[in-house]
């Protein structure tokens, strides 16, 4: 059995919990034969965050800088967790030491920027993947089927979205989220990131889009401690922090294969806690999803006989092996962390076997090209060529 020696940076992080619990969790659920993991070094710069992580992954050392770890000889895959700015930079220097690269999305900051990274993964060989969890919810493998199969005929329309409220309260505190230097395309490469990573499995690739990109709220509370769900009261307030990057996006786009797209996304639509949707229309089906039942697709045939036409729901159950690794009955419900822990198997499995598997960071330069043409485009307030 082969073991990967992982290094997770950003370690006392939302991703990088969970993360560093997804490679002592899948083997349980998937078993050994695909190789296993250990969690060999947390990389964590807060060091009053990094208190309990010696808990978190009994027998890793505990680093407070990437540098000197990304270079280990003894780590053979690289965890980035961190803020987005720091994505390109470090994975670059990872790829470079020959490691293989596992990076939370946005991959880079810019088109460009992922583009090299894919290059360099390819002169050295070596196995990348980025963080886009969702779509490996085996609900979209049986949606992709469902397309591949041509049960939809000829995809004519994709309809997509996700909405956040986390700055829908404009006394939410400033973070590093809606900094500009540490997050230079905001809500595009947070949340855009995801319903494009979900167009480019499910439809394929964008070929042209216009785009516009808004902020709601200019500057927002700054205040050590705050967090999510948090909001500032006037008094407490002695410094604002600006709003640089975008809170919102509404977007046209046309697909390769001749598909048109309308899609939004943004961190300020209140009430809607997470929002995540899809419709895809063709022309002999429909297919419908929406995270608020996350195991169940809503399909239309055109050829069900007249008067018992109508959207079908479809559960995703055990028939499915992801799914019956984790449950042997259907509609217990797969959520957020199994797809985490079934995105890590899948890491582990295309490094023992040599094999990639999507979202490489080929996907990710391509994700990359759509969140740089929103920027483009909705500044330029012109169509954009991909
Ligand atoms: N795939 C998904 O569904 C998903 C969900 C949330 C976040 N993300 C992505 O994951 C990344 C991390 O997001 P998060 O929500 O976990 O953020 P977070 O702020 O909770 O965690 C980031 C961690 O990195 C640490 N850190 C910052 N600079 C560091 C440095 N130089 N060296 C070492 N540690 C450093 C921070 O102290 C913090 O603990 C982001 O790129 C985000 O876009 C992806």
């Amino acid at each position: 059995m082969t073991t990967v020696n992982v290094a997770v940076l950003g370690a006392s992080g939302w991703m990088g919990r969970v993360h560093t619990m997804a490679y002592q969790s899948f083997q349980h659920f998937f078993g050994t034969g695909q190789g296993t993991a250990r969690v060999t070094a947390l990389v964590e710069a807060n060091p009053e965050a990094a208190k309990d992580l010696a808990f978190r992954a009994p027998g890793a050392r505990i680093e407070q800088g990437w540098r000197k770890v990304v270079t280990d000889p003894e780590i053979d895959l690289i965890d980035i967790c961190l803020p987005d700015n720091l994505h390109y930079e470090v994975a670059k220097a990872a790829l470079l030491a020959g490691k293989h690269v596992y990076c939370e999305k946005p991959l880079a900051d810019t088109a460009a920027q992922a583009r090299e990274l894919a290059d360099i993964a390819r002169e050295k060989g070596v196995i990348t993947r980025v963080g886009h969890a969702f779509p490996r919810n085996p609900a979209h493998d049986r949606a992709k089927e469902l397309i591949d199969s041509g049960a939809l005929g000829e995809i004519t329309m994709f309809k997509g979205c996700q909405h956040i409220d986390i700055y829908a309260d404009p006394m939410a505190p400033y973070m590093w989220r809606a900094d500009g230097d540490l997050a230079p395309t905001g809500i595009v490469g947070d949340t855009g990131s995801h319903v494009f990573s979900f167009m480019e499995f499910l439809v394929g690739r964008v070929s042209e889009l216009i785009a516009e990109n808004f902020v709601v709220t200019k500057q927002r509370p700054k205040i050590d401690g705050l967090g999510y769900g948090d909001s500032a009261s006037d008094a407490e307030v002695t410094e604002w922090g600006q709003v640089s990057n975008p809170d919102g996006t509404h977007l046209m786009c046309r697909f390769e294969n001749g598909a048109r797209g309308i899609v939004d996304f943004s961190r300020t639509a209140t009430g809607r806690k997470f929002q995540q949707s899809y419709e895809i229309y063709g022309t002999k089906g429909g297919l419908i999803y929406d995270y608020d039942q996350v195991n169940r697709l809503r399909f239309y045939a055109m050829e069900d006989a007249q008067g018992r036409q109508g959207f079908r729901d479809i559960d995703v159950g055990p028939e499915n092996a992801t799914f019956a690794a984790f449950l042997p009955l259907p509609n217990f419900a797969l959520g957020y962390n199994e797809m985490k822990i079934i995105e890590v198997a899948e890491v582990i499995k295309s490094i023992t076997s040599g094999q990639p598997m999507w979202p490489t960071f080929e996907s990710g330069h391509h994700i990359a090209q759509m969140v740089d043409a929103c920027m483009e485009s909705s500044q330029k307030r012109a169509w954009v060529t991909l």
